[in-house]
């Protein structure tokens, strides 16, 4: 069995510095020889390069010209969309090898390439998005302009970007006159495959986008009523209730968001959200996935290294150490 692990340096769909850095301080506490203790083969060639991509797309440094300017609120378009694309192809290409990839953001815009390239071996996959936000938003209702907040929209080909004139001196791709068209169409995700664990700060746009489309969603007050072992079963069950494929179960992606942790386990994340799940239950979500042996990738984002103190930091590193740990198999006995 050989885990690869994807190192998503990258913050772009967002505007907190730091985010970028999550991956290397999760490498730098040792996550590649955790994983191989537990008996897995782990490739990990280094980080994922994006200096090229954001050479293309920053601002020309002689002439101040802007060649990723906003398309309606959304911010770093076309950056994003060749980041995410180019994700894609890495996790595409684990997957196609039998590798499980194990992306670590970054912040989770990310999530587009990751799922896009899980599903493009897998396409039945059901995805397993835990989080304190529903990350649905579309380009009408996006409040921030914050592309880490909308990738379940684009995944699910519930929102598009306009097509616009190539700015000067932009790479002529189809990037930058329509961002994320690289996304197929019709998409690959389909509501009824998404299943959410931990919500509990949905914006009135995405919850009308979530009852329109009648997508499963196990809030915190759900994990509160059930507990966490039963809402996981029910998870899994909705996400298997109408499958006739060939795996027996679902393949499934876990998305997991550090922010869906109470910010008393896991402080240092850009958009903290108090009542979240515990150290346990965060856990359970990981061990409980790779029990059903169906896990085929696994995401871990926005761990962001500069918004805390060193203490709350390094508390925040070594829980998203230990849930990749959980998710890949460690167990408590
Ligand atoms: N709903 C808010 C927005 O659209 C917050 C999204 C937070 N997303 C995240 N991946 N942390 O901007
Ligand atoms: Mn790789
Ligand atoms: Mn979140
Ligand atoms: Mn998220």
């Amino acid at each position: 069995k050989t885990a690869a692990i994807v190192g998503c340096p990258f913050s772009g769909g967002q505007p907190k510095p730091g985010v970028d850095r999550g991956p290397i301080h999760l490498v730098e506490a040792g996550l590649v020889d955790q994983l191989k203790g537990l008996g897995w083969e782990v490739k990990f060639d280094g980080h994922h390069q994006f200096e090229e991509i954001s050479a293309q797309y920053a601002n020309d440094p002689d002439t101040g010209l802007v060649r990723d300017p906003p398309i309606g609120l959304l911010k770093n378009p076309r950056l994003v969309s060749s980041v995410t694309e180019s994700v894609a192809q890495a996790v595409g290409s684990h997957c196609a090898k039998g590798e499980l990839p194990v992306t670590l953001g970054g912040d989770h815009s990310l999530a587009m390439g990751t799922i896009s390239g899980t599903l493009t071996t897998y396409p039945d996959a059901g995805v397993i998005w835990v989080d304190a936000h529903a990350d649905i938003n579309t380009v009408e209702t996006t409040d921030t302009g914050n592309i880490h907040g909308m990738p379940l929209a684009f995944l699910l080909g519930l929102t598009a970007c306009d097509t616009v004139p190539a700015a000067p001196n932009a790479p002529a791709s189809s990037h930058a006159t329509q961002p994320f068209s690289w996304i197929p169409s019709p998409p690959l995700l389909t509501p009824s495959r998404l299943v959410y664990i931990g919500l509990r700060d949905v914006d009135a746009g995405e919850k009308a986008i979530l009852k329109k489309h009648g997508i499963k969603a196990f809030s915190m007050h759900e994990v509160d009523r059930y507990g966490i072992g039963k809402v996981v079963e029910l998870a899994m069950e909705w996400l298997n209730k109408d499958y006739q494929g060939a795996h027996g179960q679902r393949p499934i992606h876990l998305s997991f968001d550090v922010d869906a942790m109470d910010p008393t386990v896991a402080p240092s994340t850009g958009t903290p959200v108090r009542g979240g799940l515990t150290f346990r239950e965060g856990h359970y979500i990981c061990e409980a996935v790779y029990e059903t042996g169906s896990l085929v990738a696994f995401d871990l984002m926005e761990v962001n290294p500069s918004l805390a103190d060193a203490a709350a930091v390094q508390q925040t590193v070594n829980v998203g150490c230990s849930l990749v740990r959980a998710a890949l198999g460690e167990t408590l006995l």
